[in-house]
């Protein structure tokens, strides 16, 4: 199941919970721990993953990547009311200043979000890398964030590196990690850093499952993480006939078969929605289980390429 080999067990699991919890997330074998549970009316509770540093992460995000100015305060504000707690941002989306608003309308407990943002490449080296934090952090409204990682492994990566150590180590960051990174560059950053990343975030979806980068990192300590869980729409994603025959069988959608897939191989997914409706459906995973079969079928639509190729 999605949650083996990330550290919790149902002892664990158990410990934290009272009934009412339990009978919202004890579904099929699936067994996690929660995330800010219950503290919002609307908040279902979403499993947890376990990083490499003990922090939890929730196993389902928001992504905010072409959600700006008030479509973003809105949005986000949606997917903070609806059940997420995990948001993804970065400075290059051009939104950081948008999201904080959008928590701020919200009226959450910052303590109660999981905040992602990424450094860009411009910012690469030790000096810019702790000025780009800073402004990430004041543009966001918060004084910490739960995530920060590299966006590409470009440039000065051993100096942004330390400074992200440094960070982490003065607890402005919970747990740092990269993005986009392959195993080479995942390899060299072994070379000289103190702390493995927590998390690496690439693309994937079943359209490219990542077949051989992804059993790498299950045995490494990196925790994966899907950017683009729905390959962004493209190659008809939202209408393909085996994942539409697959969601029939569980009364699902496509996007609940895409995500539910996701966690059963133990992967983070942050899907993006403007939609409150999609918002809600994309939460709604947690109480049905794709048998191995379906898990199979779903591998037969692996064309094991990126769909973005213009982002090189
Ligand atoms: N680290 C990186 O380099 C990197 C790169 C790309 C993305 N990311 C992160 O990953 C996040 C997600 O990726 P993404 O934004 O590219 O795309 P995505 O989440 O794969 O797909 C988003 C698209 O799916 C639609 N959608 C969402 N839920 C739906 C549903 N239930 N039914 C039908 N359509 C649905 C959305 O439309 P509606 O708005 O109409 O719902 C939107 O058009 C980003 O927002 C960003 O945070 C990171």
């Amino acid at each position: 199941m999605g949650d083996q080999g990330n550290g919790l067990n149902r002892r664990e699991f158990l410990k934290g919970l009272g009934k009412t919890a339990l009978a919202t997330v004890v579904l099929g074998s699936v067994t996690s721990r929660m995330f800010g549970a219950f503290s919002h009316p609307e908040n279902i509770g979403i499993p947890t993953f376990t990083l490499n540093n003990g922090l939890q992460i929730p196993v389902l995000g928001f992504g905010t990547s072409t959600l700006n100015d008030d479509v973003a305060i809105r949005s986000v504000s949606d997917a903070i009311s609806v059940g997420y707690r995990l948001i993804d941002t970065a400075h290059i989306y051009g939104n950081e200043e948008a999201v904080g608003e959008g928590i701020k309308q919200n009226g959450i407990d910052r303590k109660e979000l999981f905040i992602t943002s990424k450094l860009w490449v411009d910012d690469a080296g030790y000096e810019s890398t702790k000025q780009a934090f800073a402004t990430s952090i004041k543009k966001l409204g918060v004084d910490y964030l739960d995530l920060y990682l590299i966006h590409r492994p470009k440039g000065d990566v051993k100096g942004s590196w330390k400074a992200m150590e440094e960070l982490y180590e003065a607890g402005k960051i919970k747990a740092i990690g990269v993005s986009n990174f392959l195993p080479e560059d995942l390899e060299e950053l072994k070379t000289y850093s103190k702390f493995d990343p927590a998390i690496n975030q690439i693309e994937a979806h079943v359209f490219f499952q990542r077949k051989d980068f992804y059993p790498y990192l299950k045995k490494s300590s990196t925790q994966m993480e899907a950017w683009s869980p729905f390959a962004a729409g493209r190659n008809n994603i939202f209408s393909n006939p085996v994942l539409a025959k697959i969601g029939k069988k569980y009364d699902k959608t496509i996007a609940q078969v895409c995500l539910r897939w996701h966690y059963q191989r133990g992967v983070v997914a942050i899907p993006r929605s403007s939609q409150k409706a999609h918002m809600r459906e994309n939460l709604d995973i947690f109480d049905f289980e794709l048998s191995q079969q379906d898990m199979e079928l779903i591998k037969t639509l692996d064309l094991d390429t990126t769909q973005f190729p213009e982002w090189g």
